[in-house]
């Protein structure tokens, strides 16, 4: 059978990645977290100085050095899930501090940074059998993708999520810091120049606020195999 390809996108932390990644083992598809390359440029851009305390990126020095951003992903035969990789390096837990997550959607908003990411992006997906998830997979990434998934949830349910996963990782948090930053980093993906976060017309919708895993997980299969029997 033809292997399709399949965009899932949305607001930040909305669980896409939980059910990118769950879908993509059920039916044997590799995973790619889109986001996780815009946070390796993010950390390049930290550790190279290129962005200032105050939040300032040097946008020059920044669009020179771009071509030295490598983003990989391999398989941890642990977790039995892809790490990040950049440059070789495994970045897996420094992508996901909060240093990094509020400086990621400026440095995403970037015309240089996303045609790099985005030219990496279709490489990875030239022969169908991935599942990728992000803001503009499905609007700019692969457009002509088979399958393509908007995902949604209330902001309060989404910090949620996202502060659990931060203390259960032993980090520092506080849940008004998570929610205010997540809201922010929809307004800026959402209101972007370049590629920004919206719905592809030709997207299913899915709100998981008040699914659990197994049922979102279940509704995923349900449309992939509707499509894939159509096809
Ligand atoms: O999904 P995430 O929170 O790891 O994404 C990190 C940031 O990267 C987020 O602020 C939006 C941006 N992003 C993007 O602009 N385009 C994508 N395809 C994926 C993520």
């Amino acid at each position: 059978m033809k292997k399709i390809t399949i965009a899932i996108d949305g607001h930040s932390s909305c669980g896409k990645s939980t059910m990118a990644k769950d879908l993509a083992r059920e039916v044997g598809y590799i995973y790619i977290d889109s986001g996780a390359m815009y946070r390796c440029c993010t950390l390049f851009a930290m550790q190279q100085g290129l962005i200032a305390p105050d939040g300032s990126i040097d946008e020059a020095a920044f669009q020179r050095r771009m071509s030295e951003v490598q983003v990989s992903f391999r398989l941890n035969p642990e977790t039995g899930r892809p790490d990040t990789y950049l440059n070789g390096e495994n970045v897996e837990a420094q992508i996901r501090t909060m240093e990094v997550s509020s400086h990621v959607s400026p440095v995403a908003a970037l015309p240089f940074v996303r045609a790099a990411m985005t030219a990496q992006q279709q490489q990875m997906g030239q022969e169908g059998g991935i599942v990728m998830d992000g803001r503009d997979i499905g609007t700019a990434v692969f457009p002509h993708a088979e399958m393509k998934v908007f995902v949604t949830a209330s902001d309060e349910i989404r910090a949620q999520r996202r502060y659990d996963e931060l203390v259960g990782k032993g980090e520092k948090a506080d849940f008004q810091a998570v929610l205010a930053n997540l809201r922010e980093r929809d307004r800026i993906d959402s209101t972007r120049a370049v590629a920004p976060l919206r719905q592809a017309e030709d997207a299913l919708v899915l709100d998981n606020s008040h699914l659990t895993i197994e049922q979102q997980k279940q509704w995923l299969l349900d449309r992939f195999h509707e499509l894939t029997a159509a096809s």
